[in-house]
């Protein structure tokens, strides 16, 4: 319709499938709604959380009268981004020490992902980029509008809910020479998957002996495990080798600095005068884009990784959340597959009951999972690592948890782990069961 608009030609655009999840939970007035969508880590009580150590050092920032609010220089703060690079390479990484590192601080891990993709597109010879199949939503839209030209690799086999190690190899062994190759550092979002130490060792030989260039998404550096050196794990074996990356962290995890918009872009180069120049040409692309970084939050994440005493309180917390969420693994396989069994020695009190089940049964008026736990094999649940579980649950399993559960998690079937609660566990397993036995 014609609104006089000079815009009113436009369409409605849809929601983020993955932030949109939250437009739509927020709508719900249901009390026993629950966002398990976006990877947004919750307390046991539901509730976001901010570290006590995020805390502490926010209070030393206020309480340093000596602190302005001038510009950043554009690559960003330099302690935050001396630290970040020794966070994600180790204390010792040869590469560091022979400053053949170029690390800007960007807008979080996404930011990041951003800035090094135009980096690439406008300097690096080979503008195909293979990721996993599949990955997280945001990638394909970040590197495709950045001038990359993105194909995929085989990642994840819904059959095993495991690893395609096969296809994997065999997609990345008949990539173009020099092809750009997004892998996730740890906890591959969105399936939880990983490869093992052996199989990355393979990956590296396989991509080092085609010379693709290795770009890491980390955005769950120590989240995973629950320790930072083995989430880094990964990461390290291609710095090791001498060879070139890139690297893209987030703090939005791991501190919980997620509005903050904190991350690093590290690019890992062969001598110190390649670091330099290449540093020099990722000025040049962030300062026509936003100009200079926030302070803030990368204010709070130096003041912690300089000092050893928060240093460590970090770790203690960023444990603690790892191990709740490795928890709500457990707690979620166990009442899915306990299902029906409380009936048993029920039913064995209620001998009636059972009789009207066995019939029920036989006449197909109820599903034998009633006896037995939920249908299928859930080990994935306790099996995958790191925010998410990819539970295998199609589309329509998922609307129907949303319209009858008020449970609220992206179409893919995706879900974030760290919004489950030890009380909202058994209603997650209830519509996991109703789900499956009725929509299946
Ligand atoms: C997620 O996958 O849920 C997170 O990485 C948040 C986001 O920005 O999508």
């Amino acid at each position: 319709m014609d609104c006089g608009s000079v815009f009113g030609s436009l369409v409605q655009a849809p929601e983020d499938p993955i932030l949109g999840v939250t437009v739509a939970y927020n709508k719900d007035p249901s009390p026993d709604k629950l966002n398990l969508g976006v990877g947004a880590y919750r307390t046991e009580e539901g509730k976001p959380l901010v570290l006590n150590v995020v805390r502490q050092a926010e209070q030393l920032l206020v309480n340093d009268q000596s602190r302005v609010k001038e510009y950043l220089p554009i690559v960003g703060l330099a302690d935050f981004n001396k630290l970040s690079a020794k966070l994600i390479f180790g204390a010792d990484s040869p590469a560091i020490q022979e400053n053949r590192v170029a690390t800007v601080q960007c807008l979080s891990g996404t930011g990041s992902l951003r800035v090094g993709a135009e980096f690439l597109a406008r300097h690096y010879h080979q503008l195909a980029i293979y990721i996993p199949q599949p990955t997280w939503g945001n990638h394909p839209k970040v590197f495709t509008l950045a001038g990359l030209s993105v194909k995929t690799y085989r990642y994840y086999d819904p059959a095993t809910r495991g690893l395609n190690f096969q296809g994997l190899l065999e997609d990345l062994g008949a990539a173009p020479s020099g092809a750009i190759v997004l892998l996730h550092a740890c906890a591959h979002n969105p399936t939880g998957v990983d490869p093992t130490l052996e199989q990355w060792e393979q990956i590296r030989q396989l991509m080092r002996s085609k010379g693709l260039l290795p770009f890491f998404d980390s955005a769950y550096q120590g989240f995973a495990s629950g320790s930072l050196d083995a989430d880094a794990q990964s990461v390290r074996m291609f710095v090791a080798d001498g060879g070139e990356c890139l690297v893209a962290q987030s703090y939005a995890k791991n501190m919980g600095l997620y509005g903050e918009r904190v991350g690093a872009l590290s690019i890992v180069c062969k001598t110190a005068d390649v670091a330099r120049k290449v540093e020099s040409q990722l000025k040049l692309v962030i300062r026509p884009m936003y100009s200079n970084p926030p302070i803030h939050g990368a204010s709070i994440v130096a003041t912690i990784l300089k000092d050893s005493k928060m240093y460590d309180e970090w770790t203690v917390e960023l444990k603690a959340m790892a191990d709740r969420i490795i928890s709500m693994r457990e707690q979620l396989f166990v009442a899915l597959s306990a299902r029906g069994f409380l009936l048993i020695p029920l039913s064995l009190i209620f001998y009636s009951l059972v009789l009207v089940l066995a019939f029920k049964i036989l006449s197909k008026d109820i599903s034998i999972s009633y006896l037995t736990g939920t249908p299928g094999d859930w080990s994935h649940i306790i099996k995958q690592i790191g925010m998410f579980t990819f539970t295998g649950l199609n589309s329509e399993q998922v609307a129907f948890m949303t319209k009858e559960y008020h449970i609220y998690m992206t179409s893919d079937g995706r879900i974030s782990m760290a919004g489950l609660s030890s009380k909202t566990v058994p209603h997650l397993a209830d519509a996991i069961h109703a789900a499956v036995t009725r929509m299946g």
